[in-house]
């Protein structure tokens, strides 16, 4: 139970966390779980059409993602989960009572994240909340247990670098 490890791949969107937990799953042979999968409908509505979602609306879906990484801690497995954590409280919320949580947080000039997004297709997210994404993100504090990785590079070199960041070596 001791060396169970909880990765919160974190970030604005576009900035690469799916693309980088699904990395580290499959590199660690990890649980993987995709936190946008975890918003209620009327979320990904708002998101859609284009509306930031306030600190009420993000309430249901960080206590979902929340409860994932709890089913995961108490099971004794490790995990990666996506989950954008913009906020100090909200990454607060997901480590409360879960003491094997951390972050690693993609990221990566607003330039570049702009042109991944306009050449991201079938997502609900639409790369015009790319600026309130970056006015909301609030960086990971000296006391919060998590890393900083660049995004800026292909995906095996950001995938690289957050295991690095994270001390993680793939199994065999
Ligand atoms: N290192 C990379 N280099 C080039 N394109 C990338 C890289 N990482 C992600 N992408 C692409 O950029 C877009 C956004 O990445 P994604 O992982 O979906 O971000 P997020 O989950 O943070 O919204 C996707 O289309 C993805 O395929
Ligand atoms: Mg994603």
């Amino acid at each position: 139970m001791s060396d169970v490890d909880l990765v919160v791949v974190m970030g604005v969107s576009g900035s690469g966390k799916t693309t980088v937990a699904r990395g580290i799953a499959s590199s660690m042979h990890w649980l993987f779980a995709e936190g946008d999968a975890f918003h209620p409908e009327a979320n990904v509505q708002k998101m859609h059409s284009g509306i930031p979602l306030t600190d009420e609306d993000r309430s249901p879906w960080l206590r979902l993602v929340g409860e994932w990484i709890s089913e995961q801690e108490s099971a004794g497995r490790s995990a990666v989960i996506t989950c954008s954590a913009l906020r100090r409280a909200y990454r607060d919320l997901l480590r409360e009572g879960r003491p094997h949580v951390r972050f690693c947080h993609v990221s990566a000039p607003q330039d570049l994240i702009q042109d991944r997004l306009d050449l991201r297709a079938g997502h609900y997210m639409p790369a015009s909340l790319l600026p309130s994404q970056i006015a909301t993100l609030e960086p990971l504090q000296p006391d919060e247990p998590g890393v900083v990785v660049s995004g800026d590079g292909s995906q095996a070199v950001v995938l690289a670098s957050a295991l690095s960041a994270l001390g993680l070596t793939p199994p065999d």
